[in-house]
């Protein structure tokens, strides 16, 4: 065994992952990509690019473009300061265990946990017609998760109650066929976990909302100029308080923001902004980002252009994912009777 695999091994489990459905935002960044490099050293981290999930809104995705949007998130997480020496990166739909553990389990989740989801909710509503894959998201997801022996998930918000429904259902399977699954934990930081719009601050920052307004989210690759203009439109109040608690949704946000990427204590920030304007808050604020952000856009675009290094850290990524899965379906495949 080499010493980096017996390293990996010894650690606690990690696994998340993004789905390619376009240019990831500050959101994606503060609740998921900044809590994993920050993390990195501890665990034995894996990442997946989860396109399976992402042709769950059909329309939302050209079947063109799919296969460069996988690789965009991949180098945005290399860019972002994800190792491969460190982290397992690789991509879904590459590994089958993921879809066939994902039939099993669905043959082990009530459908009413499936239809209580918040984020089944959100979505079906906006839809004309909603196909099964969109009830069964959680159910995948669940089987990402439970595939690799995962103890952490790093996530935003947003994604602890799919979580909470992954480790239901690993006690329904657990129950029915014999201790098999192990139940993971989420891992959700305390201030940033729901970046929200910054044209409607009761909204939360998302990818879909991105794409029809302009003015809606940072995009990791947005240029200074553009970021500096976006934050400047962000809503704002008349009341003119500066201060985490008393502040409005949009002002408190743009505060969020500033903590997150200055990791600033909130005493140290609201002393800082004391007696001060909007206007100046919103220009500290676009200059944080665009300091932390600069240097990740410089690699993203080296990485994206370098093709055969990307090929190798996701075919490596695949092999292992692939060896690590098969273990996990085995077990379940033989507790359920199957060959
Ligand atoms: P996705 O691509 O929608 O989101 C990727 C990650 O970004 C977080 N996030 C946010 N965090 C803070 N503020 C926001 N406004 C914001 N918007 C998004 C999400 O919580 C997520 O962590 N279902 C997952 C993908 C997935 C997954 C998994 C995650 C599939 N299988 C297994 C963990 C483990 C998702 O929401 O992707």
């Amino acid at each position: 065994m080499n010493k980096q695999k017996k390293q990996q091994d010894e650690k606690p489990r990690v696994f998340s992952g993004v789905q390619p459905t376009g240019i990831l935002h500050i959101g994606n960044y503060i609740g998921a990509l900044k809590v994993w490099v920050e993390n990195q050293d501890l665990y034995d981290n894996i990442f997946c690019i989860v396109d399976l999930h992402a042709i769950t809104i059909p329309e939302a995705i050209n079947p063109k473009d799919l296969k460069q949007q996988v690789r965009e998130v991949a180098a945005m997480y290399l860019a972002c300061g994800i190792d491969p020496k460190k982290s397992t990166i690789f991509v879904q739909s590459e590994v089958p265990s993921h879809s066939e553990l994902a039939w099993i389990l669905n043959c082990v989740t009530p459908i009413s946990w499936l239809e209580k989801m918040t984020q089944y909710k959100s979505k079906s509503g906006k839809q004309k017609t909603v196909n099964a894959g969109l009830l069964n998201y959680p159910v995948l997801m669940a089987a990402d998760i439970l595939l690799y022996e995962t103890d952490i998930v790093p996530v935003g918000e947003d994604q602890k109650q799919h979580v909470e429904l992954s480790r239901d259902i690993a006690r329904r399977f657990n129950s029915l066929f014999g201790t098999t699954l192990k139940i993971p934990k989420s891992m959700i930081r305390k201030s940033g976990a729901r970046i929200m719009g910054l044209d409607n601050p009761l909204q939360k920052m998302s990818k879909s909302a991105a794409i029809k307004k302009n003015d809606h989210a940072i995009m990791l690759t947005d240029s200074p100029e553009i970021i500096r203009k976006k934050i400047s439109k962000a809503v704002t109040d008349a009341n003119g308080e500066i201060s985490f608690r008393k502040a409005s949704p949009g002002v408190k946000n743009l505060l969020t923001i500033h903590e997150t990427f200055s990791g600033k204590p909130t005493l140290e920030i609201e002393e800082y902004f004391k007696g001060k304007g909007y206007g100046f808050l919103k220009k500290e604020v676009a200059e944080v980002v665009i300091n932390e952000i600069r240097p990740i856009q410089e690699k993203y675009f080296q990485i994206l252009n370098d093709k055969p290094y990307l090929e190798k850290v996701l075919e490596q990524g695949k092999s292992r994912a692939l060896g690590l899965s098969n273990i996990v379906l085995r077990n379940v495949k033989n507790q359920i009777g199957l060959s």
